[in-house]
């Protein structure tokens, strides 16, 4: 026991997802078994859903906290770049004798692509313990990508201390959950996130035929249709929120995190949810003009420079 207790930070959100490395490597065409080829280029980027949303979110003034399982081998520099955004890391694990999650993408010529995906620990997430600083510090809990298994232990325990809870498990409804998992972690959330092909997918597992089945579950449905916007519904509602023109479109990876940042930023600042939407519009319009979803996030004022600019003030 320490001899005096130190003043906890309030975090608005504990964001759960992983945080990894993402590597994209070029080829001139993709080896056969047996054989080996030389990569033209490789390049590096800071990843992961869990860490992306805190990262951007800090960077435009909101209060994060990240909870998620790394290698011993997790770069110093990328969890000072997370410390120095503003993010509370105290639940970022380094797990022993696992790497750090991460994914390698291998591109050819034709952008067809072909991605190995190392979980390092978030596989076994199950096995380690619930990380409560991230529950405990935050009004609202956010289950981004990673195994319901753990997940529904912790949305349990959020549960129980009246956190509100956000359901977001993104490509990952596909693959990783089943009508069971979904259901189980469903039952237990207030809002839910989703692209198009995961709302379908989620529609199939509870058997609901349109989105506002799933208000039977939740009060907030999210669903982002990439360039043409979002999608807000709720009980007796219904909002089209467009999305904002970035300057150049390079990259589209990150625009369903930053989105979720730029929603959950404007949520603290006591924004209505439309506000929100549109705030999480304007964010991904930024990060969708650079390679790598951490190399351009916008600070609040730019995001509302964006929205202003577009017709769509919320200032
Ligand atoms: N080409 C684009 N131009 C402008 N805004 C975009 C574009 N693509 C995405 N966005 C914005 O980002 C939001 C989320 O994008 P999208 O629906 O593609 O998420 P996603 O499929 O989860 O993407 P990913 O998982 O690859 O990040 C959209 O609602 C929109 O506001
Ligand atoms: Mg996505």
């Amino acid at each position: 026991m320490r001899g005096r207790q130190v003043a906890q930070r309030a975090n608005f959100v504990g964001i759960f997802g992983h945080t990894t490395i993402d590597r994209i490597m070029e080829v001139p065409k993709f080896p056969e078994p047996n054989t080996s080829i030389e990569v033209r280029g490789q390049r590096t980027y800071r990843g992961g859903t869990g860490a992306n949303i805190a990262f951007l979110m800090a960077r435009m003034g909101g209060t994060p906290a990240l909870a998620s399982f790394v290698g011993e081998d997790f770069p110093k520099d990328y969890e000072d770049a997370l410390r120095s955004a503003g993010v509370d890391v105290t639940d970022l694990v380094r797990c022993e004798k696992y790497s750090t999650p991460t994914c390698m993408i291998v591109t050819d010529p034709d952008e067809r692509q072909v991605a190995y995906i190392d979980q390092g620990p978030m596989r076994d997430a199950e096995r380690f313990e619930v990380l409560a600083h991230s529950v405990d510090t935050s009004k609202l809990v956010h289950f981004g990508t990673g195994r319901p298994e753990y997940y529904s232990k912790v949305a349990a325990y959020a549960t129980k201390r009246g956190k509100k809870i956000a359901l977001d498990p993104s490509q990952e409804i596909h693959y990783v959950y089943d009508k069971r998992s979904f259901a189980q972690m469903l039952e237990m959330a207030d809002i839910m996130f989703a692209n198009g092909a995961e709302l379908a997918t989620a529609l199939e597992y509870i058997g609901g035929k349109s989105p506002r089945a799933l208000l039977d579950h939740v009060d907030v449905l999210v669903v982002t249709r990439g360039k043409r916007g979002s999608e807000l519904y709720v009980r007796d509602s219904f909002d089209a929120v467009p999305a904002m023109p970035p300057r150049r479109m390079v990259d589209p990876t990150g625009a369903g995190d930053s989105y979720r940042a730029g929603f959950y930023a404007a949520w603290e600042r006591g924004r209505e949810l439309t506000e929100c939407a549109l705030a999480g519009s304007a964010a991904a319009s930024f990060v969708i003009e650079s390679e790598g979803a951490q190399t351009n996030p916008p600070t609040w004022d730019a995001v509302l420079e964006r929205l202003r600019k577009n017709g769509c003030a919320i200032d």
